[in-house]
């Protein structure tokens, strides 16, 4: 049983951008982003609140989030790894703050510096202040469908960190294949394991299409009632601490097959390829969707 409508959050801004090399204005950005604003979205992740040495594409997120028109439909949302990321968060007043970590010990430890087992009081930390801070706390677990250092991660690891995070108070999770490794079956046999373990409502996929295989894991978490998925407008982005993750799953492919599929996302296709079409310009390359290619080819 397919469902009527499905929640595309929209992490072009933040994991679209952070593994782009040749650095994109601030007045870019936020042109950029209001033109997402206008497709149709009711959440968009537009910067991170890390340490601008590690990720310098997103270091002006303070003044991405004070120039940006909010439509208050929408909710904007930033990654923040700690203390001092959730001060910057705040001072701007973002509407959610997103906490991540992975699954795998090295990858977390090659993306925050940290073992697995220290960081949970840092973002026990960040979710109790924003949560007294009054917002709401979506959480990400990378690499649950395979690390770049590490190969393999066991299911019962990936529980483990995701009911940690949940115990946390945590209002969503997303799941993130993050070098993009999954396969249906895979995906069809992990979200069996978590069934009856997790409130489906609050999981989100996070699909990169590193191997093409993005949309026929949607379609198996479809499949699987799972109602929220993230993916970036033309397929930008990847993570620059996870070697091979370029690409997420593409948000015009992902509109595309669920309007042809009559899944509404209240996502507006036409508007969307323009805000894919500004930012390719600015980065001045061809992006990789389906959509972007066939545009391009015509
Ligand atoms: P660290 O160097 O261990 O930090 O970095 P520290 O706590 O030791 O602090 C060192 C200095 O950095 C201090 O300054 C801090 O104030 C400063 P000093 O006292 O020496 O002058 N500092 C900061 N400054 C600004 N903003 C901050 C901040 N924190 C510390 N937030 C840290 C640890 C976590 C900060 C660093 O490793 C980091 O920023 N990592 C971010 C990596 C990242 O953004 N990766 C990509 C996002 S995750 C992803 O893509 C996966 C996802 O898409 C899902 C999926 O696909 O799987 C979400
Ligand atoms: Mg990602």
């Amino acid at each position: 049983q397919l469902p009527e409508s499905v929640t595309i959050k929209e992490v072009g801004p933040r994991d679209g951008l952070q593994n782009e090399a040749s650095l994109i204005s601030t007045e870019d950005k936020v042109e950029w982003i209001n033109l997402l604003s206008a497709s149709g979205f009711s959440y968009i992740e537009f910067s991170s609140f890390v340490h601008p040495k590690w990720i310098p594409q997103l270091a002006d997120a303070v003044e991405v989030a004070k120039n940006i028109t909010r439509n208050p439909d929408i909710t904007y949302a930033a990654l923040v790894p700690n203390r001092k990321g959730l001060e910057r968060a705040l001072e701007v007043d973002v509407d959610e703050v997103s906490i991540f970590m992975s699954a795998s010990e090295a990858h977390n430890k090659n993306n925050i510096n940290k073992s697995i087992d220290d960081t949970y009081p840092v973002l026990d930390e960040v979710v109790r202040d924003a949560k007294a801070a009054g917002k709401s706390v979506r959480g990400y677990v990378s690499t649950v469908f395979g690390c770049p250092y590490e190969g393999n991660v066991q299911v019962d690891q990936v529980i483990r960190v995701c009911d940690s995070l949940f115990e946390m108070g945590i209002d969503e999770l997303s799941l993130g294949d993050t070098i993009g490794v999954a396969n249906p079956k895979q995906v069809d046999q992990f979200l069996d394991e978590i069934k009856g373990r997790f409130d489906l409502s609050k999981l989100a996929m996070h699909f990169h299409d590193t191997r093409g295989m993005a949309l026929a894991n949607v379609l198996v978490s479809l499949q699987h009632d799972i109602r929220t998925f993230d993916s970036t407008v033309g397929g930008l982005g990847g993570c620059p601490y996870a070697k091979g993750a370029s690409g997420n799953l593409a948000t015009d492919d992902l509109v595309h097959m669920l309007d042809e599929m009559e899944i509404r996302t209240g996502v507006d296709e036409e508007k969307l390829i323009k805000a894919a079409s500004f930012i390719g310009s600015k980065l001045d390359k061809q992006l990789p969707s389906h959509q972007m290619q066939m545009i391009h080819k015509a």
